[in-house]
């Protein structure tokens, strides 16, 4: 068993950690967020990742959370690296926490593996050599080992992965790595330092391509009368094609798509090559989040003055995660109509949400609502009691963002309803 430093506590440096605690290895957890710190010292997680607070607990003699960088790194044969890396004004990641820690990084007189977990742009790890060697730190090894896990089933993507890329300058770092991860059965593919980055950048590419494929299927669907969820049922049971990601809605958010495939652009352009594609899909997906605003104006006509609950703020169920949620680009976008905003949803409280109320049950945030907007697909939408509420807006207009509801059930219970490229006859917004 191995001693891991994880530098960074957030959703992919905390995830990692409890992994590999939980496969045997000793974990510290470093981070510069005092109060982050001291809060996981005191056993409460600072996030919502279902499943994180059990493991933590249940391997807790495995793991602590540090912020000094020199009692994290003593006694660590490896230093992940879970920093964030967000998006700047050019669209290019902002590495600047990456650069710290890199330069934070004690002399220790043995050799350690740094180990970038973080999305970086290809050519990072490159860099991170030569700034290492630069600070004679020649015998610290490099290797990128990128992150697949999907808020919300974090742990399970860890733990049971499709594979584990390992990217590394010298054969023996890289097979150290590989080492770490015994216990999970899975295919591990080892290739050098740059295209394992690249192979991070390229499948969230193809994973938004999909998307924004789908929801452009959704909006022809729309205007020639077919049901999208019933394509791309059709379409995903192709075993060429197969069935994830062709869930048609209001366009990707979260802390990974949009802010990737800026940063693959990115990198592409600097290196002289428009990337067409990406940037279709980019757009469509901006797109595709107003498209709600078009739905209900042909309800209410104009929005000025109406009342509009928004179902579900995080940028999808299962986490509290806001960062590039769409309900953001609503919210902001119903106001500028003119409409009282409010919301609810079971975990997300964002702080920054101006001028929204938010509601603690939907019950408050349905009654005397000119119409709601379902933007994030949580479980408790599906199973509220729809016909009861009918009655308690002020008009029952439904737009179904996620395509969660059943469209007949819907009308039957009073609604007018519509959906995401569900235009078929008997389910559009032309039968109520
Ligand atoms: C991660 C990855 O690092 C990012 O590259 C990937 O594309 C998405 O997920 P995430 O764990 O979601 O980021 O970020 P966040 O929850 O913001 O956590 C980052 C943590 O790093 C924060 O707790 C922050 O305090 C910490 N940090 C930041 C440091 O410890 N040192 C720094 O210099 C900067
Ligand atoms: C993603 C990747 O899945 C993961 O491998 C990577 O490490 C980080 O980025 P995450 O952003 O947490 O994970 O969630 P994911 O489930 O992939 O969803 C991303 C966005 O796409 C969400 O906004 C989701 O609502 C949307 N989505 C997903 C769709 O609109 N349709 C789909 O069919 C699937």
């Amino acid at each position: 068993m191995s001693n891991v430093a994880v530098f960074g506590a957030g959703y992919v440096g905390l995830v990692t950690g409890a992994c590999f605690a939980q496969l045997g290895h000793d974990v510290v957890v470093r981070d510069i967020n005092e109060e982050r710190i001291s809060a996981l010292q005191a056993g409460r997680v600072p996030i919502f990742e279902p499943g994180l607070e059990q493991v933590l607990e249940e391997h807790g003699e495995r793991i602590r959370f540090t912020t000094d960088v020199g009692d994290a790194v003593e006694s660590a044969e490896f230093v992940y690296v879970a920093v964030g890396t967000p998006p700047t004004h050019s669209g290019d990641a902002d590495l600047s926490a990456v650069w710290t820690v890199v330069d934070e990084l004690p002399q220790v007189g043995r050799r350690i593996v740094v180990v970038m977990k973080s999305t970086v742009p290809v050519g990072t790890g490159e860099k991170v050599r030569h700034r290492l060697d630069a600070r004679g730190l020649t015998d610290v090894g490099y290797a990128s080992n990128p992150e697949f896990t999907a808020e919300g089933t974090a742990l399970r993507d860890f733990m049971t992965p499709d594979r584990i890329v390992v990217g590394a300058f010298r054969e023996e770092d890289g097979d150290a790595v590989a080492a770490l991860h015994d216990g999970i059965a899975a295919p591990i593919v080892r290739c050098d330092v740059a295209s394992a980055e690249m192979v991070k950048l390229a499948a969230n590419a193809a994973l938004m391509t999909r998307i924004s494929f789908i929801n452009e299927i959704a909006n022809v669907c729309e205007a020639t009368g077919a049901d999208v969820v019933r394509v791309a049922e059709g379409v995903g049971l192709d075993r060429r094609i197969g069935p994830s990601f062709l869930r048609a809605g209001i366009g990707y958010g979260g802390s990974c798509f949009p802010k990737d495939s800026l940063a693959l652009k990115q990198l592409a352009a600097n290196s002289g090559y428009h990337f067409q594609l990406l940037s279709a899909v980019i757009e469509v997906n901006e797109l595709q989040k107003r498209r709600v605003l078009a739905k209900l104006e042909r309800h209410l006509g104009s929005l000025r003055g109406r009342t509009v609950a928004l179902l579900g703020l995080a940028f999808k169920a299962n986490t509290d995660d806001m960062r590039e949620a769409p309900s953001l680009v609503l919210a902001g976008r119903l106001q500028s109509e003119g409409a009282t905003v409010r919301a609810w949803d079971p975990v997300a409280r964002p702080r920054d949400l101006k001028d929204v109320e938010q509601l603690d049950t939907l019950e408050e945030a349905l009654a005397g609502a000119d119409a709601a907007v379902i933007v994030t697909e949580w479980s408790e939408l599906a199973d509220l009691d729809w016909a009861a509420v009918a009655q308690t807006m002020k008009t029952p207009v439904v737009i179904d963002g996620r395509n969660m509801l059943d469209p007949a059930e819907m009308r039957a219970a009073g609604y007018r309803y519509e959906a995401i490229g569900r235009a078929a006859p008997g389910n559009g917004p032309e039968t109520t």
